[in-house]
């Protein structure tokens, strides 16, 4: 169970949180020293904070002091300031402290429930990101937290001091060019070139040249000795992407170079030792190419000494909310916008959507979101979720959860057309402006007020 401080010296609304936060490990406090004793000793990731705190309750220079202090002693835990009915203001110095979130009472069991979970998981995430953070930051700029992942990164470290030859599977996105370079940034040719090429895109009859180069004056055109891509990797590594797309005259070409280091250029006769790693990938089921005879059986078993398979995005949810904060924090520095978060639905269709292409697709919807974005969080509009025909993810069963989404797109849509005028919009959608901003807060629709 995760741990919960729940700091408040009315024992009256200590017990009424305790029992509405019953899934949750609570430690409670009543004064500042109590709270900071329980921080050092429970570490607790989320904290409950009422800002009356002894000796005078009556004002919230206590509560507020003892949110500095656990800030200072715990950058990380989500404080929750509780406050009363009529203190705002206070309410909000606590979040410019950076508190996490506030609450008014009275206390309302599904609300702080809602708020409490929520805080969880976003201390999780930002947990994980700074672990990520160590991870990109030293070695394998891997990202992710699933099983899959973690082996994953595992293998690459255990592949990359030799010099075996890796097969990567997967599908369009899921990583396959990022685990190659991850290979080749831990092993000790990091410092020596890494060269990719893709067979897929080159055409065939420049796919040799590419490769192997030339002598001037091997064919028409050949104005000076060129290198190709595997001698360009001298004491590299070299990443043969769409290697089933290999033409199968070039197979044995390649057949014999992995075999014996050593390569002819286009028109040259000389032998020249190359030494490098080879990496391949391909989205290809390359067996039925073997059994069809269009993939050389024994290519195939000498690029598959180790074959590594990247799970698709879809069935590593764990991943998903990770790498899309990791790209928000990545393009909202790269371009400069003050966006800061995600907003609920935006969260929902995130877990939601089934990632077809992969990281390359989450990757691009958390880009243009950044950069459509106009508040400080990114909603489900920004990400393109409600213009896709086939979002699964639309029709919940829950009527009050339809309701609160066809609500949200509508007022989304109605802002959008309005370029933001407040009064042109709650026009449009038959609603006085009061209804307006109450329903924009209810459902902390992200657009700038
Ligand atoms: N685990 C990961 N952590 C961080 N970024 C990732 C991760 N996996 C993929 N990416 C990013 O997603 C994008 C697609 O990855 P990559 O090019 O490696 O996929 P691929 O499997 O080679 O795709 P394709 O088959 O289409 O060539 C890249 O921009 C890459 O940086
Ligand atoms: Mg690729």
């Amino acid at each position: 169970m995760e741990k919960l401080l729940i700091v408040d010296d009315d024992l009256g609304i200590q017990k009424q949180l305790k029992w509405s936060l019953a899934d949750y490990d609570v430690v409670l406090a009543d004064t500042r020293e109590s709270a900071i004793a329980a921080v050092r000793r429970h570490e607790p990731n989320v904290v409950t904070l009422d800002l009356g705190l002894p000796p005078d309750a009556t004002n919230a220079s206590e509560g507020l002091a003892t949110l500095k202090q656990i800030l200072e002693l715990a950058p990380h835990t989500k404080v929750i300031v509780i406050t009363g009915n009529d203190d705002r203001s206070n309410a909000l110095k606590a979040i410019e402290m950076g508190a996490y979130d506030f609450y008014q009472k009275p206390v309302d069991a599904d609300v702080i429930n809602v708020i409490v979970s929520r805080a969880f998981s976003l201390a999780k995430i930002e947990k994980d990101n700074r672990n990520m953070k160590s991870v990109v930051g030293c070695d394998t700029g891997i990202i992710g937290s699933s099983e899959s992942i973690d082996k994953l990164r595992l293998m690459v470290q255990r592949i990359a001091p030799t010099l075996i030859t890796t097969l990567l599977l997967g599908e369009s996105g899921t990583g396959k060019e990022v685990t190659a370079k991850a290979i080749h940034k831990v092993s000790d040719r990091s410092d020596k070139p890494f060269i990719a090429i893709n067979c897929a895109s080159i055409p065939e009859n420049l796919l040799e040249s590419e490769l192997f180069g030339f002598e001037k004056g091997a064919f028409t055109g050949a104005h000076k000795t060129t290198l190709g891509k595997i001698e360009c990797a001298q004491g590299g590594t070299l990443f043969l992407d769409e290697i089933g797309d290999m033409p199968y005259h070039l197979q044995a070409k390649l057949l014999r170079f992995l075999q014996e280091k050593v390569i002819e250029r286009l028109g040259g006769r000389k032998e020249i030792a190359v030494d490098v790693r080879i990496i391949c990938a391909t989205n290809q089921d390359l067996e039925s190419m073997v059994a069809q005879k269009t993939f050389r059986e024994d290519l195939f078993y000498r690029i598959t000494e180790i074959t590594i398979n990247i799970p698709p995005l879809r069935d590593r949810d764990e991943d998903v909310l990770i790498l899309a904060n990791f790209f928000l924090q990545q393009y909202a520095g790269e371009y400069k916008r003050n966006v800061k978060s995600f907003a609920d639905d935006a969260l929902y269709g995130l877990r939601h959507h089934k990632w077809p292409g992969n990281i390359r697709e989450l990757q691009n919807k958390v880009k243009s979101s950044v950069i459509m974005c106009t508040g400080s969080q990114i909603s489900a509009f920004d990400l393109g979720f409600f213009d896709k025909e086939n979002a699964e993810y639309e029709l919940s069963l829950n009527l009050r959860a339809v309701r609160e989404q066809a609500e949200t797109i509508a007022i989304q849509k109605a802002y959008a057309l309005t370029e933001g005028n407040m009064s042109k919009t709650s026009e449009l959608l038959g609603i006085t402006r009061p209804t307006l901003y109450s329903l924009i807060e209810k459902y902390k629709i992200a657009i700038n007020i």
